[in-house]
């Protein structure tokens, strides 16, 4: 087999950055190794920033996006028994869409395998050859039987835990991480949404966020421990944590709770690996980065990097030229690391470490104070948190 693009997995990143090189006229071939169930079902977050909407209508994947996406102007943070609205539209002119990744997964799925493109999925023992020449190739076994894969370039898309990332020489990378003392137990719940907006709450207990996935179906989140037992968490337990960390000083929220019908635990990273690139191999998403789930910026930022890495490839087949592909990785990692930082700094700012020192205590509500009081900090949050441009 032979395509101009090899795509290492069939996440957020591997889809849309096939379909912006198809509209380019560029060929590639995805290997995914989970089946098309399992890719589809993962429960992952559900906020879109406005470059990500922008780009599936531009790709013409944005229909059941603008009937199912619930457009938010806002957010709320609540700490001390109050809740404060964080007005986005009026801060920074932009907005949000929760919109399931899964959905979005869905949507490019659908549509790649509509149209007849090569998806394979249950791709097994992928490997990586020749990244340092002018002719790679991955190889993999697909339905019994060995198969090589010739391309121009791989683009690297199979997430933290995928071979891309480890396909690269030692030395070449510099890695920078953080793990966080807490983890996210996340449910979806059969239940309307309690208030319209996302509300992160930061309280004594610990971080709750309330969110949502459509008007029937509630996405709540509670900070655990890194090590927390899902088994020691009954249906009656979340309810009841919920309930105390959402509560309002004056009583002016009432959680909606209803069936539950999934529940998982997420540990909580930063990562960093420089450059995105090696020879002909190009990392995209996680594969290269890690963020915490505080702000919601995982797939976000895995879309711009493929925007930047499509944008490059379309100049080097139309042109020739490897000035895009060569400037590929410090492009992405301008917005990476701004993305990081508000990544970690929301989850600084919202969780509650299991022995609080007094003093950053203090600090956290002098935050707190300031970004629910000053114009300026609101505006610094809200454009972050609605999406900075590409550039
Ligand atoms: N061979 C082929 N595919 C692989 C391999 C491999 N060796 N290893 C992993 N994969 C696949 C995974 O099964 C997965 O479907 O690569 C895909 C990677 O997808 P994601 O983990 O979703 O990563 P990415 O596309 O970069 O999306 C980033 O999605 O992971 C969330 O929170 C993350 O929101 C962020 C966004
Ligand atoms: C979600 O809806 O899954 C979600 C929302 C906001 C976050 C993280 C996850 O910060």
């Amino acid at each position: 087999m032979r395509t101009q693009v090899g795509i290492v997995g069939a996440g957020p990143a591997g889809l849309f950055l096939a379909e912006l090189l198809r509209r380019e006229g560029i060929e590639s071939v995805i290997l995914e190794a989970r089946d098309r169930e399992y890719v589809q079902q993962r429960v992952r977050a559900g906020v879109l920033e406005q470059g990500t909407v922008d780009c599936m209508a531009r790709l013409g994947l944005d229909g059941r996006l603008r009937r199912e996406g619930l457009v938010h102007e806002g957010f709320e943070i609540l700490y001390e028994g109050v809740r404060h609205r964080i007005d986005m539209r009026a801060l920074c002119g932009r907005a949000i869409t929760v919109y399931g990744q899964q959905k979005v997964v869905e949507d490019l799925i659908d549509h790649r395998l509509s149209i007849g493109a090569p998806l394979l999925f249950e791709a097994a023992d992928v490997a990586l050859h020749g990244l340092d020449t002018d002719a790679p190739s991955i190889t993999f076994t697909h339905e019994g039987r060995a198969q090589e894969l010739r391309c121009d370039f791989v683009a690297g898309c199979d997430g933290f835990h995928g071979i891309s990332r480890r396909s690269i020489p030692d030395g070449v990378l510099t890695t920078y991480e953080r793990v966080y003392p807490y983890a996210w137990l996340g449910i979806l719940a059969h239940a309307a949404p309690s208030n319209d907006e996302l509300i992160y709450a930061r309280t004594e207990r610990g971080l709750a966020l309330h969110s949502m996935r459509s008007p029937e179906i509630s996405r709540l989140y509670l900070q655990v421990a890194p090590d927390e037992d899902l088994e020691a968490w009954p249906d009656e337990r979340i309810w009841a944590e919920l309930r105390a960390r959402l509560q309002t000083a004056d009583g002016d929220f009432t959680l909606n709770e209803g069936e539950i019908f999934e529940k998982g635990i997420t540990p909580m990273r930063s990562f960093v690996a420089e450059p995105m690139r090696y020879g002909r191999l190009f990392l995209a998403g996680d594969a290269a980065h890690i963020v915490p789930p505080t702000g919601a910026k995982g797939l976000n930022v895995a879309v711009s990097d493929v925007q930047n890495l499509s944008e490059a490839l379309a100049e080097y087949y139309g042109s020739g030229s490897t000035a895009g592909l060569d400037g590929y990785s410090e492009r992405c990692l301008r917005r990476v690391w701004r993305v990081q930082h508000f990544s970690w700094f929301m989850t600084q700012m919202l969780h509650r470490p299991a022995d609080q020192d007094p003093f950053e205590e203090r600090l956290q509500r002098s935050q707190l104070d300031y970004v629910t009081s000053s114009h300026a900090a609101a505006v610094s949050l809200a454009e972050n948190y609605a999406g900075l441009p590409r550039d």
